[in-house]
């Protein structure tokens, strides 16, 4: 009997430690914690420190975004157009998005990765929604997903937040229903944005992206609801800013001209091209591979 008290009097303090504040030290544990959870994000707004969001889809560019200090690594349904070459992002389907979103999560160790949820289930109702997002959740290190739709579809965003899936809402410019708007176009209709954010703010989402907004109504829902902000094309006075990486680095098939409300901070096409024409030269020329580059 004597014996055996210290052992138990040892283990249960390793189970109260394990249970209590020691469990959440354990690095095992912690390298499943994105260093920015959704809460901090949210918090951002009150400390007027602006949200800096990047698309991405692959483990080296995510690698290097997270390494670079980009807060949000959003896995977006821009994929469709961008990564596969498609039209809309009608196609993308929840398995490619969890196929990109697994690689882009685990490079990430200080972002916050969200998961765009594709087509159609922001729109197939709640049941449907919670079911992709917690496989998301399940397949991936993904800390939230992003949800296209307002108003109509808060009981989603309720149902995922109840579910223990934190939400980016995505209202203005939804590009899932691009084949009922008949186009892209800029946003200008307040009331039924107000309306929107308000109901994913009520809903429980963390924040809201505003998509291709007029300026002046982006700067009032900014001011209106304490919900972050996070534009594309609404102007400069959102709360944080979100562009899709091929835009932000010219990685683009054509030379094509950068869009209005995108910025080129590098010219991936070029240096690609450049670098591309310079090694076919080299082979050509027996330059490469060079007695650097063999084994001996
Ligand atoms: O899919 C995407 O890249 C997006 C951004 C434009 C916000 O939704």
């Amino acid at each position: 009997m004597l014996s055996v008290s210290p052992l138990i009097v040892a283990i249960s303090g390793l189970w109260t430690s394990l249970m209590t504040k020691n469990y959440w030290k354990f690095p095992r544990y912690n390298s499943l914690m994105p260093q920015l959870t959704p809460l901090k994000i949210r918090a951002f707004k009150k400390e007027c420190r602006k949200i800096i969001a990047l698309t991405v889809y692959d483990y080296p560019s995510a690698k290097i975004l997270d390494s670079a200090g980009i807060d949000i690594l959003l896995v977006g349904d821009s994929l469709g157009n961008v990564v596969q070459g498609k039209p809309t992002t009608l196609s993308v389907t929840l398995d490619q998005i969890i196929y990109h979103s697994e690689m882009v999560a685990r490079a990430a160790q200080q972002a916050l990765v969200i998961v765009d949820m594709p087509f159609p289930y922001c729109q197939l109702g709640y049941d449907e929604a919670v079911r992709a997002g917690a496989k998301i959740l399940k397949e991936t290190l993904a800390g939230a997903v992003k949800f296209e739709g307002g108003e109509s579809r808060a009981d989603s965003v309720a149902a995922l937040v109840d579910a223990g899936i934190p939400v980016l809402a995505h209202c203005g410019l939804r590009p899932q229903e691009i084949r009922q708007a008949g186009g892209y176009f800029v946003q200008r209709q307040k009331e039924q944005l107000f309306r929107d954010i308000e109901a994913v703010e009520r809903a429980g989402a963390f924040a809201v992206v505003l998509e291709c907004l007029e300026t002046e109504l982006a700067k009032e829902a900014t001011q209106a609801f304490s919900i972050p902000t996070i534009g594309i094309g609404s102007g400069p006075y959102c709360d944080g800013q979100v562009i899709v990486f091929h835009d932000a680095f010219g990685y683009t098939p054509e030379q094509s001209p950068v869009l209005k409300h995108a910025k080129q901070y590098a010219d991936l096409h070029t240096i690609i091209t450049d670098a591309a024409r310079q090694y076919a030269k080299e082979v050509q020329e027996g330059v490469f591979p060079g007695e650097k580059h063999s084994f001996r």
